[in-house]
């Protein structure tokens, strides 16, 4: 992941000098990086080369930490820290948190645009992948649910389903479907956006567990933050021991999934492995 840190550390030093930009810089610092490595782990698989995937890589991390700069906002879930130190309104000004989250979304499509590593049409499938997964039908639509579930009284699996499908699912959904792109290979696609999509939903139950159960200083991010904004999450319905036992019932299902494929999956396990670990 070295190599992949110094790209984005040499994209950001082709940017124009501002205080958007310095913000940018910020907040792209001290991700997980789960989504990259997912798109690195298929690129593996299929024997191909990581460094193809970087710029759209890359481009996947901006809009995922566009949407954590937006979803910090104090009109958003209000919080104040994030990956380990203040959030970007915090750090800087609520105006330049919400145009360094602007900055981020736009320059996503330019990263892949500028992608001279691979085709016009490559491209354009992958920048279509982003702007439907990322938009108003995908990640933004899950977070207007997210919203709109606040202070519910009646809180049920399907919502829940729903909402970390959209606001978390699409994103990771992306992130198996644009090597998928890369190494030209459209006959795993529907499995990779169902291996996604139980990627998204696990990952979204341990966010809203490790709300609970975590502190600060693990997670990087304030705790309890759900119950402050009375969000509907896992814990809504379910107690820490029977999240735990979902978790581990759905971790074994996507282990199966991936086993018995003419295909090499095991790079994509040890990611979720790394998931699971977290
Ligand atoms: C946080 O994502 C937002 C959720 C979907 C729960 P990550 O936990 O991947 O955040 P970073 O990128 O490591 O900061
Ligand atoms: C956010 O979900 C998912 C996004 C699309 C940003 P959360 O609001 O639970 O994420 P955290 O806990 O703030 O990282
Ligand atoms: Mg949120
Ligand atoms: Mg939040
Ligand atoms: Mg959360």
């Amino acid at each position: 992941m070295n190599s992949f840190e110094n790209f984005i550390n040499d994209y950001e030093l082709t940017m124009i000098d501002s205080r958007i930009k310095d913000a940018m810089v910020y907040a792209l610092d001290g991700g997980k990086r789960f989504r990259p490595s997912l798109i690195f782990s298929i690129m593996d698989g299929f024997g191909a080369k990581r460094e193809v995937a970087y710029h759209s890589a890359l481009a996947l991390e901006m809009i995922h930490t566009y949407s954590l700069i937006h979803d910090d906002l104090p009109c958003m879930d209000d919080d104040d820290y994030r990956r380990g130190k203040l959030s970007v309104h915090k750090a800087f000004e609520e105006n330049t948190a919400v145009l360094a989250g602007d900055g981020l979304l736009t320059e996503a499509f330019g990263v892949v645009a500028k992608d001279e590593g691979i085709s016009f049409e490559k491209r354009i499938k992958i920048i279509k992948y982003l702007s439907s997964l990322a938009g108003v039908g995908g990640m933004i639509h899950g977070q207007l649910l997210d919203l709109q579930s606040e202070n519910s009284t009646h809180v049920t699996d399907e919502m829940l389903e729903e909402i970390d499908d959209y606001k978390t699912g699409c994103l990771f959904r992306c992130s198996l479907l644009i090597p998928m792109v890369l190494v030209e290979d459209e006959e795993h696609e529907e499995f990779y956006n169902m291996v996604g999509t139980k990627i998204g939903r696990i990952f979204q139950i341990q966010d809203d567990l490790f709300d609970v159960i975590k502190t600060q200083e693990e997670t990087g991010k304030p705790s309890n933050s759900d119950s402050k904004n009375a969000k509907a999450t896992a814990l809504s319905i379910n107690s820490v021991d029977e999240i735990r036992k979902k978790l581990n019932k759905e971790f074994d299902e996507i282990y199966n999934l991936l086993v018995d494929r003419n295909f090499n999956t095991e790079y994509l396990r040890n990611i979720i492995k790394k998931i699971e670990k977290r």
